[in-house]
């Protein structure tokens, strides 16, 4: 089968090659991928930003496809079901934070930026239907995410006003239509005015653009400050969050875009009695939640661009420029 591979000896550290055919070990079915999606942390990889990465893997998390061979007879039910890939490996029992066995399909593990994969069965659940192969291969790792920031740590509900950073992000388009369905009031920011005029024509009450050193004031003015912020940038930035953040508020952190902040306004965080929270990815749980509310609601990923596998360099170009409104799909 062809699949995308990272290969650090070249200049665009990935290529779309032929490698063996996955083999099914017990517990496993094998799946045709239909559309697969990219996360940053694909780009990470290529960066060489990630943590025991190994070249010759398959990269990626997301993707949704048909199963078409199982390991053992007694699953022979799942065979031809549509099916979408849970990505979070091995989080264990407790809702609070993962297992130290955690792991994301697709470093080290072959990941879904291929024609098959073999995936152990429990990561398998059936595609919502009102979803198109593209908007299913969007949902997995993202949404999730934004699921457990904003509703699981973030407790989000109905009233709130919340702010979702960087909405051109991936994560953040989920973030914004997961707090607009539960009925929140949502602002947004980005560095792009082009952006914020998507997300306010979507819904969102707000935009500020994060690079104007007065958009603080702008969204205090607007606002009277968020319940819940939902970032995943951090920097320096952080401290601008906790400027707008109200009284008992809560800011929920998903990634380090920007880097580690240089400080903090510890002061402003006890004072005015903040939570500031980390949150990665999500539990079984939170993935089926998370499924509940998109079928629910029948909310549709925001796709920005699909490309075929051979042009998998453009993809991930694109991902490093920042460019994309939303999630970037690719297709074998
Ligand atoms: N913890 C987890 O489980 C988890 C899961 C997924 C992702 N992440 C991390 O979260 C981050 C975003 O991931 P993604 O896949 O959503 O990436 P993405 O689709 O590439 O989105 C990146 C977005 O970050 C925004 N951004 C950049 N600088 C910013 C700043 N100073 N303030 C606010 N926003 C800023 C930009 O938004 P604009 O274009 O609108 O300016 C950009 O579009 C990455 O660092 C990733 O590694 C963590």
């Amino acid at each position: 089968m062809k699949g995308i591979v990272l290969n650090r000896q070249l200049d665009s550290k990935i290529e779309f090659v032929t490698v063996p055919d996955p083999e099914l070990k017990s517990g496993e079915a094998l799946v045709r991928i239909k559309s697969a999606s990219l996360n940053h942390r694909d780009e990470w990889c290529r960066q060489g930003l990630y943590p025991n990465l190994s070249d010759g893997v398959v990269l990626g998390s997301d993707g949704a496809g048909v199963v078409e061979k199982v390991s053992d007879e007694s699953h022979a039910s799942w065979i031809g079901k549509e099916v979408i890939i849970n990505p979070a490996m091995f989080w264990g029992a407790d809702q609070r934070a993962q297992s130290k066995e955690f792991q994301i399909l697709g470093m080290p593990r072959n990941g879904t930026l291929a024609e098959f994969i073999a995936i152990p069965l429990d990561r398998l659940l059936e595609k919502p239907s009102h979803l198109s192969w593209e908007e299913a291969a969007a949902l997995p790792l993202a949404g999730v995410t934004a699921y457990r920031a904003l509703i699981f740590q973030g407790q989000a509900k109905a009233g709130d006003q919340v702010l979702v950073t960087g909405i051109g992000g991936g994560v953040a388009q989920f973030a914004a239509q997961y707090a607009k369905a539960i009925g929140a009031t949502l602002s947004v920011s980005s560095s792009r005015s082009s952006k914020l005029e998507k997300a306010m024509i979507a819904g969102a009450e707000f935009g500020f653009n994060y690079l104007e050193p007065d958009w603080t004031e702008k969204a205090l003015n607007a606002t009277d400050g968020f319940d819940v912020i939902i970032d995943g940038a951090a920097g320096d930035s952080i401290n601008q969050l906790i400027h707008v953040c109200k009284p008992g508020g809560r800011i929920v952190l998903y990634g380090a875009t920007m880097g580690l902040p240089n400080k903090l306004e510890a002061r402003k965080v006890y004072w005015n009695q903040l939570k500031i929270m980390g949150s990665t990815m999500g539990s079984d749980q939170d993935f089926q939640n998370m499924i509940a509310l998109v079928e629910e609601k029948k909310i549709r990923p925001v796709v920005d661009q699909i490309f075929t596998f051979e042009n998998a360099v453009k993809a991930f170009d694109l991902m490093k420029a920042g460019d994309q409104f939303g999630k970037i799909v690719l297709k074998p």
